[in-house]
């Protein structure tokens, strides 16, 4: 019997590869230097990184321009420096997550210089081309006669004219990313090959980027435009994308990813956990070895059609299960944390509606934040980015962190010469620039942090208070971020309850976000009570009575609690029940 994988139990933690750690002292951050990491990582306690691409790209759009589906780009090191980092995270007990980026190549890519050779090209049906509408003749040129209203999530319009063939081809984002043709069987072919390099090398998963985006409108139909824009939004809000997002064909593709992944095995000798799992369903969610991450930026609903559908039983199969397993990716990835006001009734929201949505035998998650979303303690706060570390460490399902926010690293001021992010270059000032949380991670008391050579020019500002904040300073302090991330981790592997058991009573009062953690059957038979004061102000509630396990200022633990609980502003609580 198979119990919860690794990727349930489990904590991701996301690398962005150019801002981690360099070793070579050209400011940008390298594989290398990801391995020099990966003690830090095994000892804060997580159990896999994803990291963002590192393939050989251009870099328009730092690495998600993929060139080569295969390789390594040079900034970050070889083949050779890959295969050191995944030995040795191995060794660690770390799982390695990549990013694959599906939808679309950089214009450099092999692929797409043959396919904008000519017309007849062999692989002109790779990408999405389309000849100039058929307009009424009112004397403008083809060029400016787009197939349709589509736009671009970097600003203008998502159709770039193609001089040599008088034709248009579809970039989803920039014009140097142009879109992969998914609905031809033989992009799909090329694509799994380079799923399997990888698998073949044992990474133990895979985060799709833009994943509902995948598939667009055969007919390529316009999108009705968005009442709600207003000028000053980004160009991309202009219209809402009914036609270029979330079809309904995505789910098979996805399934066969899905099918693809599943039919490899563990990477690592497994730990069985079998008391952890609590029922059929996720003991049979369990047979994935390799995890299916899909980056969907979508609402609750449609977010929980990504889990796929039940398995069909093919007549040479086993008899059907009960419940027969979902088809579609392991976690589609759950945003709602970062996209939510923080508010204890709106995230008590969030997670009831989220729990009830669940496809039987679909695994909860929930991310905090990444290279694309301002830093977490910008948005909330210092104080309150502790209490967010709680919820995201003490809710039911995988989370995912993202680099630094371990430190409380916040967004680093870009002046407009500093601006890298080609979102920001494209729509200057509408708050589209990505750079401000991309900053290099702080690792010890001396210059650039550690991040580079002191010498070097780190490819993106320092943070300024770099010298309180990083990782040395915080690790020797016993009630520091890091110190408390810490111990959130531990105690979340520690005890099943926390990693594998259910989630109840979610509520809000008033500031106060609560909820238990109920024990497994067979588990550790600790029930815990999570309180978290979201607002400003000192807040009472009631609690059963119970233990202080940690609280977000890491000085309350061992405290007896029973009946009224007082909760300093911005304070969280983790209460192990008798
Ligand atoms: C995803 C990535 C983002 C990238 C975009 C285009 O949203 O997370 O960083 O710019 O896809 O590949």
């Amino acid at each position: 019997m198979a119990a919860l994988q690794w990727w349930q139990t489990g904590v991701i933690y996301q690398i962005y590869p150019r801002s981690f750690q360099d070793t070579d002292g050209d400011g940008v951050g390298d594989l290398r230097g990801i391995t020099a990491r990966l003690d830090y990582l095994a000892g804060l306690g997580v159990d896999a990184i994803w990291i963002s691409p590192f393939y050989p790209s251009p870099m328009k759009d730092f690495g998600y321009d993929v060139a080569d589906y295969t390789g390594v780009d040079p900034v970050f090191g070889t083949m050779e420096d890959f295969d050191a980092l995944l030995r040795e995270a191995h060794a660690r007990g770390l799982r390695v997550i990549l990013d694959f980026v599906p939808n679309h190549s950089s214009d450099q890519h092999p692929w797409f210089v043959e396919s904008r050779s000519s017309t007849t090209n062999a692989m002109r049906d790779w990408y999405l081309w389309c000849k100039p509408r058929p307009l009424s003749d009112d004397g403008r040129p083809a060029r400016e006669q787009l197939p349709n209203n589509w736009m671009s999530h970097f600003g203008g319009p998502a159709w770039q004219w193609d001089k040599r063939t008088e034709q248009f081809y579809l970039h989803s984002f920039l014009k140097e990313q142009p879109d992969l043709n998914w609905r031809n069987p033989v992009v799909r072919e090329a694509m799994y090959g380079a799923m399997r390099f990888w698998m073949e090398k044992c990474v133990d998963g895979f985060r799709m980027d833009v994943l509902w985006l995948l598939i667009k409108d055969k007919e390529f139909r316009d999108n009705p435009p968005n009442p709600e824009y207003h000028a000053g939004m980004r160009d991309f809000a202009s219209t809402l994308p009914v036609y270029n997002a979330n079809r309904p064909e995505t789910h098979e593709i996805v399934a066969e990813m899905r099918g693809l992944m599943d039919s490899y095995g563990p990477t690592l000798p497994e730990h069985v956990d079998l008391k952890s799992a609590e029922t059929t369903m996720e003991r049979r969610s369990a047979q994935s070895h390799r995890v299916l991450i899909g980056e969907i930026y979508l609402p609750l609903p449609e977010l929980v059609t990504y889990y796929g559908l039940p398995r069909k039983q093919g007549p040479a199969e086993a008899p059907a299960p009960e419940t027969p397993e979902l088809n579609g990716a392991n976690l589609p990835f759950n945003f709602h944390l970062i996209l939510t006001e923080w508010k204890a009734s709106a995230i008590a929201e969030i997670v009831r509606r989220y729990e009830q949505l669940l496809p039987p035998g679909g695994w909860p998650n929930y991310v905090l934040g990444n290279h694309d979303q301002p830093r977490l303690a910008s948005r909330i706060g210092a104080k309150q980015a502790r209490v967010a570390a709680m919820l995201l460490l003490t809710l039911r399902g995988t989370p995912t962190m993202y680099y630094g926010d371990e430190l409380g690293m916040e967004d680093v001021p870009i002046s407009p010469a500093q601006v890298r992010d080609p979102a920001e270059k494209n729509e200057p000032g509408r708050g589209c620039g990505r750079d401000p949380e991309r900053a290099p991670m702080l690792w010890v008391n001396a210059p650039n942090a550690g991040f580079t050579a002191p010498d070097a020019t780190p490819w993106l500002p320092i943070e300024s208070d770099w010298a309180a904040k990083n990782a040395a300073v915080q690790r020797s302090d016993s009630k520091s971020m890091l110190t408390l991330y810490r111990r959130l981790l531990a105690l979340r592997r520690q005890h099943d309850t926390l990693h594998a058991g259910a989630i109840a009573e979610v509520a809000a009062e008033g500031d106060v976000l609560r909820y238990r953690r109920v024990a497994l059957p067979k588990g550790d038979s600790t029930d815990f009570q999570v309180l978290l004061n979201l607002g400003t102000a000192v807040a009472t509630t009631r609690c059963a009575p119970g233990t202080v396990v940690v609280t977000t200022m890491l000085d309350g633990a061992g405290a007896r609690v029973e009946g009224e609980v007082t909760i300093e502003a911005g304070e969280g609580l983790l209460i192990a029940l008798d």
